[in-house]
């Protein structure tokens, strides 16, 4: 039972917290709480009173969330499919090095190589910088950027066992490729979106897209062969704040819906028979940040505590702005309705 309420925690964090800082957005904020919440409990709930189940069930999913609704396969078992597994090849996020950070001394940086904090190198890093100071760090460091010529160096020249020299920048694309996962072009027409014609239509970046016809083009039909990843790394247009395109998005946002709506342990068995009433409560109650705050309460005396999503970078002072916090802002529109009287909420 603590397993389940341990990874339904993870699933709810991952669904309202995680996808909504690497795609800051006010829609996508506001229809991935309604993911979990549904639309209702979302619009008039707030903060601790929004429950996963409310109290009457809402059998529409949007409007009464998927978490505790009806089990939905579509028709198919689920599964992730190997194109969930290509878009998800986020290593460009990656940085070349751990920026440490110590809570007694906060803007004092020891930048250490990725590469020393692999393998026989982690535990060694624990030891030195302890939990405590490298989850501070780790609120505080930036992600790479998912576009192209941001692949990790250290990445592209890895020891991993059995290959003591690899080059997953390669390994990412020729896995799409062995694997038979379209190109991008293919790849897009068969999520019924327009292909492109010429490697313009990716971005306006004239070095990018001349370094793209020098490693794809010979003849015009050449566009064809453009890899996935090198495709949606390339993408300029981008909805506001996200992270990454469209092409990505079509898959994220389908797998995020049905991994939880396929799944009889968030659907018909999301109860309290199978969860216990105090691991309902557990899940409702719990975030990123008040997981990290019950392990580390020193972390309280951080940026940690100006920010609701932990995803968000735990800053101080003039960072706080709204270009570094977009989802801080749109948290504070999660209100109620003020033009509902409090009766009428509570009678919900
Ligand atoms: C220290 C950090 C990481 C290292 C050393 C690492 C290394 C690797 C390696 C060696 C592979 C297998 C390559 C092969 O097919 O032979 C792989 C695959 C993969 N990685 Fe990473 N990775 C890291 C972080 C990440 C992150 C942060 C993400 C996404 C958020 C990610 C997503 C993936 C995916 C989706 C695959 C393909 C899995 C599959 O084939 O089923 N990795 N990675």
């Amino acid at each position: 039972m603590a397993r389940l309420i341990n990874a339904a925690l993870i699933a709810k964090i991952h669904s309202i917290e995680w996808t909504p800082a690497i795609l800051p957005n006010r829609a996508l904020h506001s229809g991935l709480q309604a993911n979990w919440f549904g639309l209702l409990t979302n619009i008039f709930k707030t903060g601790r009173q929004r429950k996963t189940l409310a109290e009457f069930n809402v059998r529409n999913p949007e409007m009464g969330g998927l978490v505790g609704n009806r089990l939905n396969k579509n028709g198919h078992p689920f599964g992730f499919a190997e194109e969930f597994v290509e878009v998800y090849r986020l290593h460009s996020l990656l940085p070349e090095t751990i920026d440490i950070r110590r809570i007694a001394n906060q803007e004092q940086i020891e930048k250490i190589p990725f590469v020393e904090t692999r393998q026989a190198g982690s535990p060694k890093l624990t030891e030195k910088v302890g939990l405590l100071d490298l989850s501070y760090s780790f609120g505080r460091q930036l992600p790479g950027k998912l576009v192209l010529n941001n692949f990790p160096k250290f990445m592209q020249e890895m020891s991993v066992p059995g290959n003591p020299l690899f080059d997953l920048g390669a390994v990412d694309i020729l896995r799409a490729r062995e694997r038979g996962v379209p190109r991008y072009n293919k790849f897009r027409r068969q999520l019924t979106l327009n292909p492109i014609r010429a490697f313009e239509d990716l971005t306006g970046d004239v070095k990018v897209v001349e370094r793209l016809k020098e490693v794809y083009e010979d003849k015009p039909e050449d566009i064809e062969k453009l890899d996935l990843m090198i495709g949606t790394l390339a993408e300029e247009h981008r909805p506001k704040g996200y992270g990454f395109g469209e092409t990505m998005f079509q898959i994220f946002i389908l797998n995020a819906s049905r991994r939880l709506q396929a799944d009889r342990f968030y659907t018909t068995n999301y109860n309290e028979e199978t969860y216990s009433k105090e691991g309902l409560k557990w899940i409702d109650d719990s975030s990123f940040k008040t997981v990290l705050l019950r392990h580390y309460p020193e972390l309280g005396e951080t940026g940690l505590e100006n920010v609701k999503n932990a995803f968000e970078p735990w800053d101080t002072g003039e960072r706080l702005d709204k270009k570094r916090h977009p989802i801080r802002e749109y948290d504070r529109e999660l209100k109620p309705d003020p033009m509902l009287g409090d009766s009428y909420r509570q009678s919900r």
